[in-house]
Parts: structure tokens; sequence; C-alpha cells
């Protein structure tokens, strides 16, 4: 990784420059204090160029965005590596996995669970991922939720407060008493600290009139909102975020007609998952099916120790394209504009005059290998604003 900032670059030979909407072949890019300044012809750059304080020789390859992973749960301790074996064993994933990762990050130290979330940060930035989003919801009190956030905080800007994942033990038969709790005291605690609110909203976590109350509690807090919806099934959830205009909506494996028209006339992005899918054995969400009814669509690791743990988005990318009806193209439009829209960011997602000057350069020709070379380390080198 290279820091930006502070300094001039000039990325010379760059054999195809990949933005949303546009492909450049023989291209040039100049970045000044970690932003884009310049974007022109290569052959033409030694004279026309702005002046830069480092060249460097991208050799023909390809350079695009730099990923933008949208849902990730890196605030944990332990893994279950053994839940993943019975899985593929043919076992069912349910929601309730989740109560052993939070009895393990409880009794984690703040070291212990930032180390954690460091490493598998670093992992993901050598994958091209140059922004994260980092939620709680493996504490679900009020010290465990606020100091997951307070943590993560030292890792991304975006931080989301997801005390409503699944309803802790100590509050079984008294779902009421926790909402109270996660709109109340575990709310005050934890809104300094995030920048977005989330909901579970599933069978076997909270149902539509409880995610409505959770996340009007954290959007009159300032928060903007996200949700977890139709992992397993067809839940009204989907709706309700399009309805309380949530950022995006993630999962959506499950979705009516009707649940597309919402995201379709709406202001809410898609997240896809593929890890999900693919660590589960659940059916691939259809995202042709988003797509030609014009959703915006982001995909995104959702990285956690339960139902996917994958911090790489070449990877999603790749199950995207194989198994979910995206061309490469649209993969790589979902895993950096599309994700910078779930993100409600102007700033990313793009190699743009003016953008932040995240960007990846590829050991490889083009894009498409990302999905045609499934597995391999394709990322050659990483530069980020920060
Ligand atoms: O996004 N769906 C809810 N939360 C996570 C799973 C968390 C877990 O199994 O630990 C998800 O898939
Ligand atoms: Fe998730």
């Amino acid at each position: 990784m290279t820091a930006a900032s502070q300094k001039s670059t000039l990325i010379d030979n760059i054999g195809l420059l990949v933005t949303p909407g546009a492909e450049r072949t023989g291209a040039a890019v100049v970045i000044e204090d970690g932003v884009i300044a310049w974007i022109g012809d290569s052959r033409s750059s030694v004279g026309s160029a702005p002046a830069a304080d480092e060249r460097i020789d991208a050799a023909g390859r390809c350079v695009i965005p730099g990923f933008v992973d949208t849902h990730s749960h890196l605030m944990f301790a332990g893994d279950r590596a053994g839940e993943f074996e019975a899985r593929m064993a043919g076992q069912s994933y349910s929601a309730g996995g989740i109560r052993s990762t939070v009895t393990a990050t409880r009794a984690a130290s703040d070291s212990e669970l930032l180390t954690n979330a460091t490493r598998l940060v670093a992992e993901m930035r050598a994958q091209g991922t140059t922004t994260v989003e980092i939620k709680s919801g493996y504490g679900l009190t009020i010290g465990d939720e606020s100091r997951a956030l307070r943590l993560a905080s030292t890792l991304t800007r975006e931080t989301t407060y997801l005390g409503a994942h699944v309803v802790p033990v100590e509050f079984a038969g008294d779902v009421s008493g926790y909402v109270d709790l996660v709109t109340g005291a575990m709310l005050d605690a934890c809104a300094p600290h995030a920048r977005w609110i989330d909901v579970f909203c599933e069978d076997g976590a909270f149902d539509v009139d409880q995610a409505r109350a959770i996340l009007s509690a954290g959007i009159a807090r300032g928060l903007g909102a996200r949700m977890h919806s139709g992992q397993l099934g067809e839940s009204g959830g989907v709706k309700l975020a399009v309805e309380l205009g949530a950022a995006a909506v993630d999962h959506c494996t499950f979705l009516s007609d009707s649940d597309v028209d919402a995201l379709a006339s709406g202001n809410t992005v898609a997240t896809l998952l593929p890890g999900v899918e693919f660590s589960t054995r659940q059916p691939y969400p259809d995202a042709r099916r988003l797509l030609d009814s014009g959703v915006t669509v982001a995909i995104a690791t959702d990285c956690n120790p339960g139902s996917s743990y994958t911090s790489s988005m070449p990877f999603c990318i790749a199950v995207a394209v194989r198994d979910m009806g995206m061309t490469p193209a649209e993969a790589l439009h979902a895993a950096t504009a599309g994700a910078a829209a779930a993100l409600r960011r102007d700033d990313i997602g793009a190699i743009e005059p003016g953008k932040r000057a995240d960007l990846v350069i590829l050991d490889a020709p083009t894009y498409v290998h990302l999905a045609y070379r499934p597995g391999v380390p394709l990322v050659h080198r990483v530069l980020s604003s920060r």
C-alpha cells in the first residue's frame, strides 16, 4: 500500500483505466494530495501531464477504483469453523449462531477485538478494498456495543450500530424490553460513535414493526438507516427500508415482485452478499432481475465469522459473475460506484478528477480477470487517499 497524500504522483502507462461507465486505454492519472487531479493520455503525458513528484509505471496493467465494502461485522472474537463444517455436511444456517459469537466477543479484551479487526481490515486492503463499513452487533449490551463502535471508529468513519442484530439470551421472552433498550439507553451510548443504524429484519431476529421502531429512533438521532433483510425468506423489511429512505437493504436473496418494484422506485441500494450464499449453501440472489428493473446494486463481503468469513471483494465479484447473473462490468460497478451509493458517498467509487485517489493497479490487462481468474491474487498495488 502507498500513502498517496502530501505529494503528487503520476501513474503512467495504464493499459486499461476503468471507471463507472467509461473505459480508456493508454491512460495516465495524476494524484495531488490524495485527490485525482488529472486524467489524460499516457503517450502524451510526459509533455502534457502536470509535473509530479513521483512516477509509477503501470506497465500496461488495468487500473480500477478501490473497492468499497459496505457490509462487514469485524468487531468479534473467536470463529465458527465447526459450524461451517457442519453446514457443509448438511446442516442449515440459522440466525441463532450469532449468539455464540456474542459470548466470545463479550469475553474478549479491547485489544483482542481491535487486533482482530485490524488484521481483517489489512486483509481487505491487500485485496483492493479502500473503504470499509464496520458494524457492531456481537455485544448486545450497552457497554459491549458502545466499545465495539468506539474501537471500529479508529479503523473507519463508516461505523454502524447493530444493537438489533438478534435478541440476546438474557432478554429471551422480552423482545420488546430489548427493543426499548436498543432505542433508548443503548442508542444514547452508541450514537456518538456511529454514522449508521442497522437492524436484522428476519424470522428469528426482529419483525417489521420492531425494525420500524429501531430505525426510526436512529434516524431521529441523526443516524443514517440501513437494513439486513431477505436473507432467509421474504419479509416486509425491504419495503420498510425503501419507505424509511434507508441507504441500503442488504442480502435481498428472497424478494417479491413488489419488493423489486419498491426498490426500483426508491432511493435504497440493494446490496448483495455472494459470500453468504456460498458459505451457507442458500440459493444466490438474482442480480439480473434487479438490474433489469433499474435497481442500483452493490456487492459486499458481509465479512463475519458465521455466514461469510471472507474479506475478499475479488472473490465476491467472481461469484456474482459466475452465479448471480452479473456481467464483469456490472459486478465491478456494484463493488465500487454502486457501493459508494450504498454509503451515500460521492467522493469514492470512481476515478474522476476531484474524487479521492483510492485506486487499485491489477496484475491483469482487464478487470474481467477478477472473475476469470478466481482465487488468484491479482492486486499489484493499492493507492489510498488515507
Ligand atoms: O449478515 N444476518 C445477520 N448477520 C450476519 C450473520 C452473522 C452471523 O452469523 O454471525 C449476516 O449474514
Ligand atoms: Fe451482515
